[in-house]
């Protein structure tokens, strides 16, 4: 470590490895993950928008499949900027609008995870990538 050359080289790898982070966080927002939901759709469905009306329907929508969870409302309620309640355990859900819970849709697998739990419940099947890319429209502008 005693070599200038190295110590340059530091210097510059450090701002580097760092802009560099910043990069890979900045591509976890909601909004980017948002978009990613939207592109993938669009791959497949040229033309293809996010609608987060539709969003807000599916949200609210009585899929009549479970008498206990008739819709993703049921858990994470009609407000989805307030605290929702899980049917069952009774358990507090954090907000799942954005704008009260910047947490939300941030990773990847998280989302995914529980996308297929709940959509099997609800739906009584996976939700669609365009119903997918609709929701988090709209929660991230919620
Ligand atoms: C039986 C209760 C229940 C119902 C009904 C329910 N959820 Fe959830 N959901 C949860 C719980 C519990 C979590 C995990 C805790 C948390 O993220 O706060 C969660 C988390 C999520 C997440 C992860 C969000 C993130 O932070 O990345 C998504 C996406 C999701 N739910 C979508 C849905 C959709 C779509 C529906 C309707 C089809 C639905 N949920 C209905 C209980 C429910």
């Amino acid at each position: 470590m005693k070599s200038p050359i190295f110590r340059k080289l530091l210097g510059w790898l450090f701002p580097a490895l760092l802009s560099g982070f910043s990069l890979a966080a900045t591509a976890e927002t909601p909004a980017a993950m948002a978009e990613r939901y939207a592109q993938r759709v669009a791959q497949e469905q040229p033309g293809f928008t996010p609608d987060p009306a539709r969003g807000e329907a599916f949200y609210r929508k009585n899929h009549g499949v479970s008498a206990d969870m008739p819709g993703c409302h049921a858990c994470h309620g009609a407000d989805p900027r307030q605290s929702g309640k899980h049917v069952v355990t009774g358990k507090t859900i954090a907000p799942m609008a954005v704008s009260a819970n910047p947490e939300r849709f941030t990773d990847e697998a998280k989302i995914e995870k529980w996308f297929r739990r709940n959509c099997k419940e609800v739906v009584g099947r996976e939700c669609t990538a365009a119903e997918k890319a609709d929701f988090l429209a709209w929660l991230v502008r919620q």
